[in-house]
């Protein structure tokens, strides 16, 4: 049985060899062990017994605005909602903290179109966001496509 719940610091190795084994065939961009041991709350996984089969993070850039992270599915695990599971996770948690818009920056927008984001020009983000991007290898050649998911905090 397939367990979703917040990530535990036990589960980090295996979150940042599941991350990076996509992010060496330039499907996602990598994590370092530090940068997932410091934003551990920000992280959700699907466990199958012992084995971490996906992840995803949300975290919280400013008073409005979220960003979904890391979103990474086991590749024999793929195509069984579990990545709409993390998304919808962490767009629950938004939701509850009272956060209206949630980002991400992909190489795979048509899956998060599917979820219900669309895509925006990555310079309609605020400035806010770019904070990490000086860690990132692709600096300052950003190829990936910005997608923003509007919350109804009403409902
Ligand atoms: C992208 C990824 C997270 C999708 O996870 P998944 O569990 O396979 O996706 P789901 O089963 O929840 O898919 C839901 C829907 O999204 C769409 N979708 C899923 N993967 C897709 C892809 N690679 N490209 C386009 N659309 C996709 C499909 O419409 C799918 O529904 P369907 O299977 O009924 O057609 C997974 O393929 C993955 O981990 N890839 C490597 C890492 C990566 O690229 N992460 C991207 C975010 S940074």
């Amino acid at each position: 049985m397939n367990t979703l719940e917040k990530a535990r610091i036990g589960d980090v190795p295996h979150m940042h060899k599941l991350i990076n084994n996509f992010a060496n065939k330039g499907e996602m961009l990598p994590r370092s062990l530090s940068e997932i041991y410091e934003n551990i709350r920000d992280y959700y996984v699907i466990r199958e017994g012992e084995r971490i089969i996906a992840c995803a993070a949300l975290h919280v850039n400013w008073s409005d605005l979220a960003e979904i992270k890391s979103v990474a599915v086991a590749r024999d695990s793929q195509r069984k909602k579990l990545g709409y599971q993390m998304v919808s996770a962490c767009l629950g948690e938004a939701k509850q903290i009272g956060i209206p818009t949630v980002f991400c920056l992909t190489y795979k927008p048509a899956f998060f179109e599917q979820l219900g984001f669309s895509q925006v020009d990555k310079m309609e983000l605020p400035q806010k966001v770019w904070n990490e991007c000086y860690r990132c290898p692709k600096f300052p050649n950003c190829d990936e496509v910005a997608l923003v998911y509007h919350l109804d905090l009403e409902v």
